[in-house]
């Protein structure tokens, strides 16, 4: 299966650029199977159904979110009805939507995408392996579902790192959100899950992970709560992780980085 995994989504520079590449990125790359995180679609904060919309028509099939899920109120009556876009499995029971979903691919194949959220620096939910281990008991890889990708949306490398191993041989993918920093650490690990710390943003890296340079800067030095961010308006780079798996065992067979328009180096896959 051929998978591209687009990181967080900033603001109108990522969602036009999204917009954009997407149908020309799954045609060229024929994918199977698009996943993109959109918890900072809204002017960096939270995700609007329309918005949602816009990247399912682009090309995407499925949608994640992070701690950002809940900015944009009209997303909570949306995310109980549309399937495709999910939120951290491990918020606490009662809160809306799910923490995962299996969709169907070309060729007579499901797979299934998983979000959850990291402890280290974050809000704290429930226990981000435990919940993972629970859901992924659910299913089996190579049988009832050809790909299983995790979405580890977390602050800490080492966290992201510890999930990657727990269920490495386990998933075809393990992929960290969040930060909005492409990692170079992007492999395949002894048992076959593909993985990166973190995908990077979509969005316009003339910033501060997103946000207008300027302001954001203004937050360090002095603590002035008024001072509001604004994302960055300039041209973005879309930024995520190529991966292509082996039906029969759902394992990683290749994992390549993509980094398209913008301001950091390009990489394609190759095709
Ligand atoms: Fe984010
Ligand atoms: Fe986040």
């Amino acid at each position: 299966m051929r998978i591209l995994f687009l990181g967080d989504v900033v603001g109108r520079a990522g969602r036009d650029a999204v917009e954009r590449e997407l149908p020309r990125l799954r045609a060229a790359l024929a994918l199977d199977l698009v996943v993109v995180n959109a918890e900072n679609a809204s002017h960096g904060f939270g995700l609007s159904p329309e918005m949602a919309r816009a990247f399912l028509a682009a090309g995407a099939d499925v949608l994640t979110l992070g701690n950002h899920a809940w900015d944009r109120k009209e997303i909570i009556p949306f995310i109980e009805q549309e399937k495709r876009l999910i939120r951290p499995l491990n918020y606490p029971p009662g809160t809306p939507g799910k923490g995962s979903v299996v969709v169907e691919v070309p060729g007579n194949r499901r797979a299934l995408v998983v979000q959850a959220m990291g402890r280290l620096f974050m809000e704290l939910l429930d226990d981000p392996f435990r919940a993972i281990q629970a859901e992924l008991a659910k299913h089996r890889l190579g049988g009832t579902v050809q790909a299983i990708i995790i979405d580890i949306h977390a602050e800490a490398t080492s966290e992201k790192q510890a999930v990657a191993h727990s269920f490495d041989g386990l998933a075809s993918l393990v992929i960290g959100t969040h930060t909005h920093v492409p990692s170079a650490d992007h492999r395949i690990l002894a048992g076959g899950t593909a993985f990166q710390s973190d995908a990077g943003m979509c969005g316009d890296y003339d910033s501060v992970i997103g946000m207008q340079k300027g302001a954001a800067a203004l937050r360090f030095w002095r603590k002035v709560p008024s001072e509001r961010l604004a994302p960055a308006e300039g041209e973005a780079t879309v930024c995520g992780l190529f991966v292509e798996t082996d039906d029969a065992t759902g394992l990683a067979k290749r994992a390549e980085p993509l980094r398209l328009g913008g301001t950091l180096s390009p990489t394609m896959p190759a095709p």
